[in-house]
C-alpha cells in the first residue's frame, strides 16, 4: 500500500490494490444480508425488551454507513469522461468545420469508477450527434441571429441517489415534423392515425430506434441511427434513464440518470405466477392498482391501460414467460409497475407485491444466459432464498416487438 500526499491539498490518498476492495465489498454484502435476516426473523420482530430492540437498530444503521462508506470507494470523479468528450468535440468539429466552445461543470461529481468507463463509449455518439444534427454552420448561426460559434455544455451533478449528467448544446433542437416525415416513410408510423396528437415523448421515442437517422446520407459522423439506440441500452444496463428536452431552434439537452451504485439496491419484492421476482425501486415510478382501471386493446395490436389520460403499454409476463397464469398464492392484488422505457410509461402487471427489501446484487457472470431471459442479477432473501431480478427493459422491448 502507497500513502500520496497530495501537495495542491492536504488530503491524502491511498493506492489499494483492486482486489481488496474487492473483498470487503463482498464481504460488507454478507453483513448486510445476515443483518437482514437478522431483523426480519419472525422471533425477533416480536421481541419487546427495548434495549435489544435499541441496540438492533443502532446495528441497522451502523451496517448500512459502513456500506455507504464502502460503496463510497469505488467512486472517482466524472472528469476523465469530461476531458475525453472535450478531445472528441474539438476533433470532430475540426473535421466537419464547425466552431465550438465547449464547457463543462460538475467534475469533481463523485461516480462509479466501472460507469465511467461504460459512458465513455456513449458520449462521443453524443457529442458527434451535437455537432452534426444540432450546432449549425457559422454562416447559418449567424444568418439566424444566432452567437457563430456553438456551444456544447456537459454538467454532472448528484441529486439524491442519483447522478444526473446533462449534454446541452444550443443547436436546431429536433424537428419534430421531420422525425414525423422519416417515420411514416420508415412505417414507424401510419399517416392514417391522428399523429399531431402524440405527444413529444412518443415522437422522440423514435429516435433511439435502431436504425432511425433524420439524415439523408451516412457520413463518418453520423446517418446510421444507432447512436441514441446504443446509448439508451447501455445506460439501461447500469439501471439507469435517459431523457431528452427539446428546445426547438434553440438547441438540445440530453439528461442521462444513473443510480449511484449498483450493488446493494433497494429492491420491491413481486410475485409472478407464484414466483418471487425482485424489481429495481429507482425504475419504478408509480404502483397503481390494476383492479379498476380502464383497459384496452387496440385493434390487432396489444393490451393497454390508461393512465393519465394516455394509453400505456400493459406487460403481461405470462405471455412473455409463455406460461399459462398460475392462481396467486395469495389473495391477489392485481398490480400495475409503472416504469418508463426509451422515454415513455409501460405498465408492468404482477399478481402481488410485497415488502421493499435492501439486496445485495450477485455479480452476472454468465451473460449468455441471461441474454435469452428476462433477468439481470440475482440475490439471496432475507428468508434464505434466491430470487431473481427482472430487467424491465428488455421485457418492454420482446413486448413491444412481439406479435399478437
Ligand atoms: N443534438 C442533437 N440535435 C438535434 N437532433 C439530434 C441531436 N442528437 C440526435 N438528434 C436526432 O436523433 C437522430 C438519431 O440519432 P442517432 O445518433 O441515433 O443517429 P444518427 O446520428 O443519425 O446516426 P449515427 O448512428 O451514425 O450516429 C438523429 O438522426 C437526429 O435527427
Ligand atoms: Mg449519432
Amino acid at each position: 500500500m502507497e500513502i500520496e500526499k497530495n501537495k495542491a491539498n492536504t488530503s491524502t490518498t491511498l493506492r489499494v490494490d483492486a482486489a481488496s476492495i474487492q473483498e470487503i465489498f463482498n464481504l460488507t454484502g454478507q453483513l448486510v444480508l445476515l443483518k437482514n435476516q437478522l431483523l426480519e426473523n419472525p422471533e425477533i420482530k416480536i421481541l419487546s425488551d427495548p434495549f435489544l430492540k435499541g441496540s438492533l437498530s443502532d446495528l441497522d444503521i451502523l451496517i448500512r454507513k459502513i456500506e455507504e462508506s464502502v460503496l463510497s470507494l469505488r467512486l472517482t470523479p466524472i472528469r476523465s469522461l469530461f476531458i475525453k468528450s472535450h478531445r472528441v468535440a474539438q476533433e470532430t468539429a475540426k473535421k466537419i468545420g464547425k466552431d465550438i466552445e465547449f464547457h463543462y461543470e460538475g467534475e469533481d461529481t463523485l461516480i462509479d469508477r466501472e460507469m465511467i468507463d461504460t459512458l465513455s463509449d456513449i458520449f462521443p455518439h453524443l457529442i458527434r450527434n451535437s455537432l452534426d444534427h444540432g450546432i449549425e454552420s457559422p454562416s447559418e448561426r449567424i444568418k439566424l441571429g444566432k452567437k457563430e460559434t456553438g456551444t456544447i455544455s456537459l454538467k454532472a451533478q448528484k441529486m439524491g441517489n442519483e447522478v444526473i449528467i446533462s449534454i446541452t448544446d444550443d443547436g436546431r433542437g429536433i424537428d419534430r415534423n421531420k422525425v414525423i416525415e422519416k417515420a411514416i416513410l420508415n412505417g414507424l408510423l401510419d399517416p392514417k392515425m391522428n399523429i399531431s396528437s402524440l405527444p413529444d415523448s412518443e415522437i422522440f421515442g423514435l429516435l433511439f430506434k435502431s436504425g432511425f437517422s433524420t439524415s439523408e446520407e451516412i457520413t463518418e459522423i453520423s446517418g446510421r441511427g444507432v447512436g441514441l439506440d446504443v446509448g439508451k441500452r447501455i445506460v439501461e444496463k447500469l439501471r439507469g434513464r435517459i431523457e431528452i428536452k427539446n428546445h426547438p431552434g434553440q438547441g438540445l439537452e440530453i439528461l442521462i440518470i444513473l443510480p449511484l451504485n449498483t450493488t446493494i439496491i433497494d429492491a420491491l419484492v413481486v410475485e409472478i405466477n407464484r414466483v418471487k421476482y425482485l424489481i429495481a425501486i429507482n425504475e419504478v415510478i408509480e404502483i397503481i392498482n390494476l383492479n379498476g382501471v380502464t383497459m384496452g386493446r387496440v385493434p390487432a395490436s396489444k393490451k393497454f391501460i390508461i393512465y393519465n389520460e394516455r394509453p400505456v403499454p400493459l406487460i403481461e409476463p405470462n405471455l412473455l414467460f409463455s406460461q399459462d397464469p398460475l392462481p396467486p398464492i395469495g389473495k391477489s392484488r392485481e398490480v400495475g409497475i409503472i416504469f418508463i422505457h426509451g422515454g415513455r410509461p409501460m405498465v408492468l402487471k404482477v399478481d402481488n407485491i410485497f415488502t421493499q427489501s435492501q439486496i445485495v446484487l450477485n455479480p452476472v457472470k454468465f451473460e449468455e444466459l441471461l441474454e435469452k431471459s428476462f433477468i439481470s442479477g440475482s440475490a439471496v432473501l432475507s428468508d434464505g432464498l434466491v430470487s431473481n431480478l427482472l430487467d424491465l427493459h428488455k421485457m418492454a422491448d420482446f413486448h413491444l416487438e412481439m406479435r399478437d
